[in-house]
């Protein structure tokens, strides 16, 4: 029989590897508590709807679409927020507002796998919910960036580029393009980076057909800075400019005003962002983004609930993972074993199983050989998993209830009375022999 491989686009998570990624969420969790949200989780499937009704053409193709026996379209997760515009709206009335939550999700895309991006992977999400004041939009800019300095990234590695939806819609308006057009334009924007000019020169004849219009438009998508953005606002636009301005604001209020930019490209492939939009890179352009997000103050109400503002981001496990390897930034939440107990006389197996028990009963991890073995073969096996100390109960044990324990790393041992070691574990620890 042949051996059947992992889906292309999928990960098996070997205790090594499983030990990166819960590095990766503990890091997650831990700042998102530190900036005061709260965890939920939602089914990994839901009626495909959700999905149609306002994430984007991009997204709803790379939906893993199925149907349960009763004919009911289904699809697994690609994105998060959708559920969590759904279970606000169930409870919208009894929700204290602000709502600060967070999540980290496992999410399936159908995508052509490459570098970056896989068919299934983790994504971390921290969304403020009830507040349309730009000090909403910073505090979730910064919470991702809390997290990139909290594992050494700096501003020399990543940048947050941060736009704005409402202000390009404003300005795009005043040069004359009809509300219906502004999807066509961010689609053609988001393109301007990432394909080689004259192939993005035909996408804009193709996209824009009218010259003039199209002139317009091309020459805004070449300010390259919010001071010449600022300068050359026109009136409809410069409320929006005036809200991006105090968001740098508080950026820089925040202490992380230098990871961040003004970047007119960012507009975001999800057709919900109404307003602030952000992607945070690598500085050297190597990856695709890290994190994405930014305000969508609709989605609730397409979503059947109340209009309710709502700002976030998605922050992957994939490219981040790449990233902090690159840097050698990369950690893991191994958690060695504590104890190892080895019978060093055939007489002591059970008691040695005991000890074990003991030992787990107080809090610690312990372990031992399912068949009985020489002493260095145990040891073998004690330093094989890892184990921070050996403890030997060999002829000393019969003879007078005293136990060796090895510290595996340093090779030095002690000698104590087995109720002595079992009444303090720990202080094996704190003597550190
Ligand atoms: P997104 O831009 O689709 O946004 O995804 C955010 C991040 O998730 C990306 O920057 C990337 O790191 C990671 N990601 C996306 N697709 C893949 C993939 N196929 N493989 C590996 N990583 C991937 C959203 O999903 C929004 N729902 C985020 C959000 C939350 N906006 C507001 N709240």
């Amino acid at each position: 029989m042949e051996k059947i491989a992992p889906v292309r686009g999928t990960r098996d998570f070997y205790p090594e590897q499983m030990a990166v990624r819960n590095w990766i969420m503990d890091g997650w969790r831990a700042v998102s508590r530190r900036n005061g949200f709260e965890e939920y989780d939602a089914p990994i499937f839901e009626y495909l709807q959700l999905y149609t009704q306002k994430s984007g053409e991009e997204i709803v193709s790379q939906l893993f679409a199925m149907q349960d026996r009763g004919g009911r379209d289904l699809a697994i997760r690609p994105e998060i927020t959708p559920s969590l515009a759904r279970m606000i709206n169930q409870q919208i009335h009894s929700l204290p507002r602000p709502v600060k939550w967070f999540s980290v999700p496992r999410l399936c895309r159908a995508e052509r796998p490459q570098k970056g991006r896989l068919r299934e992977f983790f994504q971390w999400n921290i969304d403020i919910i009830g507040d349309d004041s730009p000090l909403a939009d910073a505090e979730s800019i910064f919470t991702a960036i809390d997290y990139l300095r909290s594992v050494g990234l700096t501003s020399r590695d990543v940048v947050a580029k941060i736009s704005s939806r409402s202000m390009l819609a404003a300005w795009l308006q005043e040069l004359g393009a009809t509300p219906q057009e502004l999807d066509t334009i961010y689609a053609l924007l988001d393109k301007r980076a990432k394909l080689p000019e004259e192939t993005f020169q035909a996408l804009a004849v193709e996209k824009i057909p009218e010259a003039g219009l199209r002139n317009k438009i091309l020459e805004l998508f070449q300010i390259d800075s919010f001071e010449k953005l600022k300068a050359s606002a026109p009136p409809a636009a410069q409320e929006e400019v005036a809200r991006l301005e105090t968001l740098f604001h508080l950026l820089e209020v925040m202490g992380v005003r230098d990871y961040c930019t003004f970047d007119i490209h960012i507009v975001r492939g999800l057709a919900y962002y109404t307003g602030v939009v952000f992607e945070v890179f690598d500085r050297g352009a190597e990856l695709r983004a890290l994190c994405g997000g930014g305000r969508y103050d609709n989605l609730l109400k397409v979503l059947g609930g109340p209009k309710v503002s709502a700002t976030g981001f998605g922050m992957g496990d994939v490219v981040l993972e790449i990233l902090l390897r690159e840097k050698n930034l990369l950690q893991t939440a191994a958690v060695p074993l504590d104890f190892y107990v080895i019978d060093a006389a055939a007489e002591l197996g059970e008691q040695t199983v005991q000890t074990a028990c003991q030992l787990r009963g107080r809090g610690f991890s312990a372990a031992f050989s399912y068949k009985r073995l020489p002493l260095g073969k145990q040891l073998k096996q004690a330093s094989s998993q890892k184990a921070r100390f050996a403890v030997i109960l060999g002829q000393e044990t019969i003879d007078s209830r005293q136990v060796t324990i090895k510290d595996m790393a340093s090779g030095l041992q002690k000698t104590i009375a087995l109720p002595e070691f079992l009444a303090g574990p720990d202080k094996v620890f704190a003597a550190g022999t």
